[in-house]
């Protein structure tokens, strides 16, 4: 199977990923780890085709844990830069016979394209504003961690909706698990039916911040310093709008003092955002396994 999207999940398999998520997070914390080599053999390759920290480490960590190798493609230094298209590119990784190919791509629905050449599991690293599948189950994964449960929690979605991928998957999944999703934002940067970020975090259980994806934005928002924060960014004041026991999240990186403050991102005791990058290595071995399984079986 693939991982395109949140829609290529049935639900019974993202319980598949969120419960081995948990038991790989507590064992790799425990100085009593088990070997597990359940992907031994196997190679996974990277095709990163956009800047990433977090999904390319944990990509790369969670199939080492698991006992496979790791190819990474230096897109930089490959032979994109002499013009080969992605289909091309594809056919050429395909007959070196990979176990699994993870792909971030600036276009939504490359990691579509590539999966209809590929033999082997695609999974896909993020899409252009497409979607981010992994990060959404990642996210999940640490609000189940913090909470015990997903349903019936609000959780507002703030910043720059129009252009992340993160928000689109978390738009899917959350509701599948029954939490409620408000969206907050500048009017630009919302399609569906803007909220201010004040109304979208009112009582929330969780507030998830995003960044202001400035590479894909056609026009500049025109703010000066310190302005988007003032205006839509997290701030003490606004937080205090939230339930008292809510908690933060970014999927990073984050730009302090723009959509978030710097210390807030640092609370030890309402910042999630560490739990997430921990769980994105957690999930993304569950997620290895189970599109490497699913493929062999
Ligand atoms: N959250 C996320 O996708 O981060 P990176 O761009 O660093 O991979």
């Amino acid at each position: 199977m693939d991982l395109i999207s949140i829609d290529s999940l049935a639900d019974h398999q993202i319980v598949e990923i969120l419960d081995p998520a948990d038991r790989y997070l507590d064992d790799w914390r425990s100085t009593n780890r088990d070997s597990d080599d359940r992907l031994k053999g196997k190679i996974v390759f990277n095709l990163f085709y956009e800047n990433s920290t977090r999904t390319l480490m944990s990509f790369s960590t969670a199939a080492h844990r698991l006992g496979a190798s790791v190819v990474t493609l230096p897109v930089e230094q490959s032979s994109v830069k002499k013009g080969e298209t992605l289909e091309d590119t594809a056919r050429t990784l395909n007959a070196m016979r990979p176990d699994a190919l993870v792909i971030r791509h600036r276009e939504n629905g490359a990691a579509e394209r590539i999966a209809g050449i590929m033999d082997c599991p695609v999974i896909n690293a993020g899409d252009g504003t497409g979607e981010h599948p992994t990060q959404a189950l990642l996210d999940a994964a640490t609000i189940r961690s913090h909470f015990g449960r997903i349903e019936g929690l609000k959780v507002a979605i703030c910043g720059d909706i129009t252009h992340s991928r993160v928000a689109h998957s978390n738009m899917k999944l959350l509701p599948r698990l029954g939490a409620t999703v408000r969206l907050g934002g500048p009017e630009k940067l919302i399609p569906y039916g803007a909220t201010s970020v004040d109304e979208a975090i009112e009582g929330a259980d969780v507030v998830m911040m995003l960044r202001v994806q400035r590479e894909r934005l056609e026009e500049d928002l025109g703010d000066a310093p310190g302005e988007y924060l003032r205006r839509y960014g997290l701030t003490s004041e606004r937080l205090a709008r939230a339930a008292p026991h809510a908690v933060v999240m970014h999927p990073g990186p984050i730009n302090r003092g723009v959509e978030i403050d710097g210390a807030i991102a640092d609370g030890p005791q309402r910042s999630l955002i560490t739990l997430q990058v921990e769980y994105g290595v957690a999930v993304r071995m569950a997620c290895l396994d189970l599109v490497t399984r699913e493929f062999d079986a």
